[in-house]
C-alpha cells in the first residue's frame, strides 16, 4: 500500500499534561494530602509519597529530557497554591523560584510552557475542616492575590496559562458525590462553588491580562458528550441535555453569557465572567449514552452507560470513544475562539487500548484541523504514570510507566508512537501499520 499522511501544521503544539498534586510528591500541605491518610478515601489504601518526584528529586529535568527527546514541543504542568503561599500571611520565594527553573527548563528545551494556576488541590489553609473557602465569596481576591504572584514570577517564560482545572469535575467530585475532599454530598454548596470558581476565573483572568496584554487563558473543561439512548423518546433526550447543561457546557455557557445555571432556580447573574476565555480549553477522555430513569435522582433521573462500539478501561470510568472527540470539538468550535486539547488520553497498564486509543483520536483531530477548525495544540495524559486522585496507582495514563519503588520509567510503546507523531507533526499509515496493524485498513482504506 503506498504512504499515506495526516498533516498537522508546523506550529501545532503537541505536548503532555501533568498537575502538580499528581507528580511532585510530598505535597503535605494541602486538602488532597489530608484526605489520603484518611481511610476508604483512596484505592486500596494508596499514597501520593514522592508521586514522579518532581519536587524533592528534582525529576522533573529528566522527564522534560524525554519529552524534548521525543519530540515534543509543548507541556501543561500546574503550580500548586500550597507550596507558593503556605499560609495566608506567608509567600515561599523560593518555591516560586522553582516553578521558574521548571518553566525555564521547558523554554530550554524548547519546549512551550501552558500553566495550570489551579488543579483539585487546596492549602490547608484553604480548606479548613470546619469551613472551605471555595464555599464563600472571600476565595476570589484570595485566588487573585496567589494568581499575581505566580504570574509576576513566571511571566517572563509563560503567556499561556489555565486558571482552573475541570472547575466541572471538582464541584461535582468535592461538593455532588463527595470523591475529592471536603467530600460534601449538597447540590447547594456546588452551586455556591461553582459561582465561586466562575468569579475567582474571572479575577485569574483580568489579573493576567493587567500583567501581560498578550496572554491566552483558558478555563479547562472536562467535557463529556452524552447522547440520548433512544434520540426518538423524549425523555431520554431531555435527561442527555439536561446532564450535558449541568455539566460540559456549564462553565462555557456561564463565560458567554454572564450567568451561570442552577438546579431548581433562576440562572445567577455573573457578569464579570463574560468573554473572559481566549481559548477554549478542552478535556476530553470519553463519552456516555444516557436514558430517562425514574429511580436515579442523583444523576438528575438519567442512567448513563458508555456508547456500545466504545472499548472501555479497566476503570470503569472512561471508554474509548472517538467520535465522541470529534463531537466534543465540533461543539467547541462552536464558541469561536481557538481551541487546545488540554487533555486527551486513558488509563490502561499493558498499552494496548492505549495505542488505539491515541491513533483513533489523533484521526479525529486531524479532521478538525483538516476542516481549518482553529485547533492549535494537543497535550496527552499524561507523560508518566502520575498519581490518580481517589484511584492511587491503580489507574495507569503514563507515555512511560512508573516504579513507584525504585523510580525508573519504562517507555510503553505509545511513547514511542506519540514520538514518532511529534517529530512528524503526523499521523501516516506507516505509523498506524507499525503500531495499530489491525487499523490499517479502516484509517487508510
Ligand atoms: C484530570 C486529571 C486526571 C485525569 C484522568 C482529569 O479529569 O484533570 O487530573 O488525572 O482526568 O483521570
Amino acid at each position: 500500500m503506498a504512504r499515506a499522511t495526516h498533516s498537522f501544521p508546523d506550529s501545532f503544539l503537541w505536548g503532555t499534561a501533568t498537575s502538580g498534586y499528581q507528580v511532585e510528591g510530598q505535597s503535605t500541605n494541602t486538602d488532597f494530602w489530608r484526605w489520603e491518610q484518611l481511610p476508604g478515601r483512596i484505592a486500596q489504601g494508596h499514597k501520593s509519597g514522592r508521586a514522579c518526584d518532581w519536587w524533592e528529586g528534582g525529576r522533573w529535568r529528566e522527564d522534560f529530557d524525554r519529552a524534548a527527546n521525543d519530540g515534543h514541543s509543548a507541556h501543561r504542568l500546574s503550580v500548586e497554591w500550597s507550596r507558593v503561599q503556605p499560609a495566608p500571611d506567608r509567600w515561599d520565594d523560593a518555591a516560586l523560584d522553582y516553578y521558574r527553573q521548571m518553566v525555564r527548563g521547558l523554554r530550554e528545551r524548547g519546549l512551550t510552557p501552558l500553566v495550570t494556576l489551579h488543579h483539585f488541590v487546596n492549602p490547608l489553609w484553604v480548606a479548613d475542616t470546619q469551613r472551605n473557602l471555595w464555599e464563600s465569596a472571600e476565595i476570589v481576591l484570595l485566588f487573585a492575590a496567589y494568581v499575581r504572584k505566580v504570574v509576576g514570577a513566571l511571566g517572563e517564560f509563560v503567556n499561556l496559562w489555565a486558571t482552573i482545572n475541570e472547575p466541572n469535575v471538582y464541584m461535582v467530585f468535592g461538593w455532588v458525590n463527595g470523591i475529592f475532599p471536603p467530600g460534601k454530598k449538597s447540590i447547594f454548596a456546588a452551586m455556591r462553588v461553582a459561582a465561586n470558581l466562575l468569579r475567582a476565573h474571572a479575577a485569574a483572568y483580568c489579573v493576567i491580562h493587567e500583567l501581560q496584554p498578550q496572554a491566552l487563558v483558558g478555563l479547562p473543561i472536562h467535557f463529556r458528550p452524552i447522547f440520548p439512548a433512544h434520540p426518538d423518546f423524549w425523555p431520554d433526550r431531555w435527561v442527555a441535555q439536561t446532564q450535558f447543561n449541568l455539566f460540559s457546557s456549564l462553565f462555557p455557557d456561564a463565560v458567554r453569557t454572564g450567568r451561570l445555571r442552577q438546579v431548581l432556580r433562576p440562572s445567577l447573574p455573573i457578569p464579570e465572567a463574560k468573554g473572559t476565555l481566549d481559548y477554549f480549553a478542552l478535556n476530553y477522555y470519553s463519552a456516555d449514552v444516557t436514558r430517562f430513569d425514574l429511580t436515579n435522582p442523583r444523576e438528575l433521573f438519567g442512567r448513563r452507560s458508555f456508547p456500545t462500539d466504545a472499548e472501555p478501561d479497566s476503570s470503569g470510568l472512561y471508554a474509548s470513544c472517538p467520535l465522541g472527540f470529534y463531537e466534543a470539538l465540533k461543539w467547541a468550535r462552536g464558541l469561536r475562539l481557538p481551541i487546545y486539547v488540554t487533555e486527551n488520553g486513558i488509563g490502561d497498564e499493558t498499552d494496548g487500548l492505549r495505542r488505539r486509543y491515541l491513533v483513533t483520536h489523533l484521526r479525529q483531530l486531524w479532521r478538525a484541523v483538516n476542516f481549518n477548525w482553529n485547533v492549535r495544540g494537543y497535550f496527552h495524559w499524561s507523560l508518566v504514570d502520575n498519581f490518580e486522585w481517589e484511584r492511587g496507582w491503580t489507574h495507569r495514563f503514563g507515555l512511560y510507566a512508573l516504579d513507584t519503588e525504585t523510580q525508573v520509567r519504562t517507555p510503553r510503546p505509545s511513547a514511542r508512537l506519540y514520538a514518532e507523531i511529534c517529530k512528524s507533526r503526523a499521523l501516516s499509515s506507516d505509523v498506524v501499520a507499525q503500531y495499530t496493524p489491525e487499523l490499517l485498513e479502516t484509517l487508510f482504506p
